[in-house]
């Protein structure tokens, strides 16, 4: 192997070597650089006679093309390599299955209280609210409830602060109180008439939201909801309850099949009172009394409250248990799964 040609095989092993673009740029300098070899070589020509120059330089060109060669070779080759590297660092896989954008769903006790206020709603029932945190006031004493009753114990009821010391704010432990707030409400709309000794529109409202007492159990827990009903006018009686929910209950449950009774109960704000149950005919709840609602003509003193003379205004209200009804209506048997936010129970109910 001549001079040359070795001289090409060193650069070939060079560039082989050189693992990056750097390296190999390095490598090129060492031959074909200002001062490489192969300039060197070029110029140690000088001293040469023009034939000798000639030959030497074709074969020094030769050598160089080679080398030259080698080269690209090699920067390709890199090139190739990085792109290969970058190509795998960026693979996308076509075959995975693509993400699913999550459909969200209500609740299901948001669902029975949508059920409540589109039934109630049809009978011209108006929907309200009221705070979750309530006074002493609106949650007993307007409601006719006695200093000494149990529900004001500690033992039963969320007191938080605020309020008068000798009555603290709570939060509220039904949603009756909003009978007496929605009431005065409507009181104060129709003043006018009031006074002019004309007839007020009636109150027809249902109250749905979240109650809290000291309870928790399979069927109790410390938040739950209740639903409101409250019916006042001139000439509305304990018949009227009962044609209004049993009309209710049937639609709720879309079931003639059902019985209602209306048994003997005792509530401060009501009198006479009574406790609702349902009996289905059919199903695998037939034949058990169940506890749906409390209900009773609005005691006089509650009335009163309101703002209207009970010796012309009279009405019913109710209280019922959308927690209750739900899980009647897809036969649920514990309360807590609806407050534990497990998302493998909520989506059956979409
Ligand atoms: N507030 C009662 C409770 O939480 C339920 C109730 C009973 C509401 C009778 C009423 C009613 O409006 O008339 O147990």
């Amino acid at each position: 192997m001549n001079e040359l040609d070795s001289l090409v095989e060193s650069a070939r092993q060079l560039f082989a070597q050189s693992a990056t673009p750097a390296d190999l740029e390095n490598a090129k300098a060492q031959f074909l650089g200002k001062s490489g070899r192969m300039t060197e070589l070029m110029k140690g020509m000088a001293q040469l006679s023009v034939e000798e120059k000639k030959s030497r330089g074709a074969a020094i060109n030769v050598a160089k093309q080679a080398i030259e060669a080698a080269l690209t070779a090699r920067r390709q080759a890199l090139a190739d390599a990085e792109l290969q590297l970058q190509l795998q660092a960026e693979a996308l896989d076509v075959s995975l299955p693509g993400r699913q954008r999550g459909a969200g769903g209500l609740h299901p006790v948001s669902l029975t209280l949508e059920r409540i206020e589109g039934i109630f709603g049809s009978m011209g029932f108006d929907v309200a609210e009221g705070p979750e945190i309530e006074t002493d006031w609106f949650n007993f004493t307007a409601l006719n409830t006695p200093e000494d009753h149990p529900a004001r114990s500690m033992h039963d009821t969320f007191y938080v602060e605020g309020g008068p010391a000798h009555a603290p704010n709570l939060l509220r432990t039904h949603t009756s109180p909003v009978q007496v707030r929605y009431a005065v409400q409507h009181v104060k709309k129709h003043r006018a008439l009031l006074d002019a000794g004309q007839a007020m529109p009636e109150i027809r409202v249902i109250v749905p939201g979240r109650t809290y007492r000291v309870d928790s159990d399979a069927t109790h827990s410390p938040m739950f909801h209740q639903c409101e009903g409250l019916w006042i006018g001139e000439n509305v009686s304990f018949k009227d309850l009962k044609v209004v929910f049993t009309d209710f209950c049937r639609t709720f449950f879309e079931s003639d099949d059902l019985v209602l009774r209306f048994r003997p109960s005792f509530f401060p704000f009501t009198e006479p009172s009574a406790e609702i149950d349902i009996q289905f005919q059919t199903g695998p709840l037939a034949g058990r009394w169940l506890e749906v609602a409390g209900s009773g003509q609005v005691h006089p003193n509650v009335v009163r409250n309101m703002g209207l003379d009970p010796e012309k205004y009279i009405g019913f209200a109710f209280g019922m248990g959308p927690d209750r009804l739900t899980m009647l209506r897809y036969g649920v048997n514990d309360l807590r799964l609806f407050f534990d936010g497990d998302i493998r129970f909520l989506s059956q109910f979409q």
